[in-house]
C-alpha cells in the first residue's frame, strides 16, 4: 500500500470530539451526560434568520461569486460598522465559517514553511488549519496562575525567528476566556511593527466580554491597517454554527488579491446561507449583547462551582463562553474517559474537553480541562456538583498518585 503524506500525520483528532463514543455509550446505559466539552450554543437560531431562509425566492441555486454575494459583503460591512470597525464591502471576503478564513489567511501569510505565533492554550483546530496550510505554529505559553495573560512583550519577542510571518490573536480567547488588556494589545501592535508581522485577529467572540469590560477589537490600531487581517463568523454570536458563514476582512489589497484566488479555487460559499444571515448582520448587535449577559451568568455558575472544588485552580473567564481550569488529577484525559465509562452520580455524569489538545507544546495541559457554558446557569450548577463528586471519587487523583510513588 502507498503510504500517506507527512501532512496527514500532522492532523490530530479533535480533543473536543474524541470522547463522543464514550459519551454515547454512557447514554445508552441510561446515564444523563452533561456535555461541557463542546462550544455548540444551546439557544435557538434567531427566528428572523430562519424566516429569511424560508422566504428566499430560490428556484435555481447557482454558485455565488467567489468573494461572496454583494449584499452579504455589504451586510458584513454594516455589521462591523455597528461595532465601530471600518471595512468597506470590497475589503471583505465571505468564507465557509471562520475555519475556512483562518486556513486561507495562514496559507496567504505564511504558507509553505512560515511560522505564526500563537498563545497556547489555543483553539485546537488552529493546529489542523496550520497543518493544511503548511505553517508552523510557534507557541507563547500562558499559565492559569497568570489568568492566561502574557503580560510582557518580551515573551513575544523571544518567540520570533527569521521565518515568523504573523501573530494569531484570538480575542476573547477560546479556550481560556482571556480578554487581552489594552497593554497587551499595545504590546502585540509594537512587536508586529518592530518585526514586520501580520496580525491575524480571530474575533469570533468579539462582543462576549463580561463584567462590563470593553470590546477590544484589534482593528483599533488604524495605523497598522495593512498588517491586520480579521476573521469572523456568525456561528457563535447568532447561535448558527451549522450555517457555516464567516468572513475575512483586511485593508491590505495584496492579501485580498491572493486570498481571493483561494476563494476562486473553492468556487463559492453556500448561496442561501449567505442570504439568510443578512438580516442578523444588519440588526444583530442587540441580540449578541443579550447573549453576552446570558453567558456571564453561566460563567458565574461555573466559576462558583469550580471554586468549591478542593485542590482546583479555577479561572474566572473574562469573555467568550469558555473557561480553562486545572484539576487535581494526573491525566484529565484519563479522568474524562473514566467519568464516562466508570462513574455516575445520581444517574448523571459530565463530558469534559481534556486540556492537552489545546496546546502546541506536547506534554502541557495534561491536568487542565476546558469547560464550555452551553447550558443554563441552573444546569451548569448541577453539572459542577456532579463534577465535584467525580473529582472526589476518582481513584487516581494527583495527591493519591503522588503518595503511592
Ligand atoms: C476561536 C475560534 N475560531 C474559529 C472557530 C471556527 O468557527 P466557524 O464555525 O465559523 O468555522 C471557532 C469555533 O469554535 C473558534 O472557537
Amino acid at each position: 500500500m502507498p503510504s500517506l503524506s507527512s501532512k496527514s500525520a500532522r492532523l490530530q483528532a479533535s480533543p473536543i470530539r474524541k470522547l463522543a463514543p464514550h459519551a454515547r455509550a454512557a447514554e445508552a446505559r441510561g446515564i444523563k451526560v452533561h456535555y461541557l466539552n463542546i462550544g455548540q450554543p444551546d439557544m435557538p437560531t434567531p427566528p428572523q434568520m430562519l424566516a429569511e431562509l424560508r422566504g428566499l425566492p430560490l428556484n435555481r441555486i447557482a454558485y455565488a461569486p467567489s468573494e461572496g454575494l454583494p449584499e452579504a459583503r455589504e451586510a458584513w460591512s454594516a455589521f462591523f460598522a455597528s461595532w465601530g470597525i471600518r471595512f468597506a464591502p470590497d475589503e471583505i471576503l465571505v468564507t465557509t465559517g471562520a475555519s475556512e478564513a483562518i486556513t486561507f489567511v495562514l496559507a496567504v501569510v505564511a504558507g509553505g514553511g512560515g511560522e505564526v505565533l500563537v498563545f497556547e492554550p489555543c483553539y485546537t483546530n488552529y493546529l489542523s488549519f496550520a497543518a493544511q496550510a503548511d505553517v508552523t505554529m510557534v507557541p507563547v505559553t500562558l499559565r492559569v496562575e497568570d489568568a492566561y495573560h502574557f503580560g510582557s512583550e518580551e515573551r513575544l519577542r523571544a518567540a520570533i525567528g527569521p521565518r515568523t510571518k504573523g501573530i494569531l490573536l484570538c480575542n476573547p480567547s477560546n479556550p481560556t476566556g482571556t480578554v487581552y488588556t489594552e497593554q497587551e494589545l499595545d504590546a502585540v501592535a509594537r512587536v508586529a511593527v518592530e518585526a514586520d508581522l501580520f496580525v491575524i485577529c480571530d474575533e469570533v467572540y468579539r462582543e462576549f466580554v463580561f463584567d462590563g469590560g470593553a470590546v477590544r477589537s484589534f482593528t483599533r490600531y488604524g495605523d497598522l491597517a495593512n498588517r491586520i487581517i480579521v476573521v469572523d463568523s456568525v456561528s457563535k454570536r447568532f447561535n448558527a454554527c451549522g450555517v457555516r458563514i464567516g468572513c475575512m476582512a483586511t485593508s491590505n489589497r495584496e492579501v485580498l488579491d491572493v486570498a481571493l484566488r483561494f476563494c476562486q479555487a473553492r468556487l463559492s460559499v453556500a448561496t442561501a446561507e449567505q442570504r439568510m444571515v443578512i438580516p442578523m448582520l444588519r440588526e444583530g448587535r442587540s441580540y449578541s449583547e443579550h447573549l453576552c449577559g446570558e453567558y456571564q451568568g453561566r460563567r458565574d455558575a461555573v466559576y462558583d462551582g469550580l471554586s468549591r472544588l478542593e485542590g482546583v485552580t479555577p479561572h474566572r473567564s473574562e469573555g467568550s463562553f469558555y473557561t480553562m481550569t486545572r484539576l487535581p488529577i494526573d491525566s484529565c484525559e484519563r479522568f474524562a474517559v473514566w467519568m464516562l465509562r466508570d462513574f455516575e452520580w445520581q444517574g448523571e455524569t459530565v463530558c469534559l474537553a481534556p486540556g492537552e489538545g489545546f496546546y502546541v507544546t506536547r506534554g502541557l495541559g495534561v491536568d487542565e480541562v476546558r469547560i464550555a457554558f452551553m447550558y443554563d446557569a441552573a444546569t451548569l450548577e448541577r453539572a459542577m456538583t456532579v463534577l465535584a463528586h467525580a473529582v472526589a471519587a476518582y481513584p487516581a487523583r494527583r495527591e493519591l498518585a503522588a503518595a503511592s510513588r
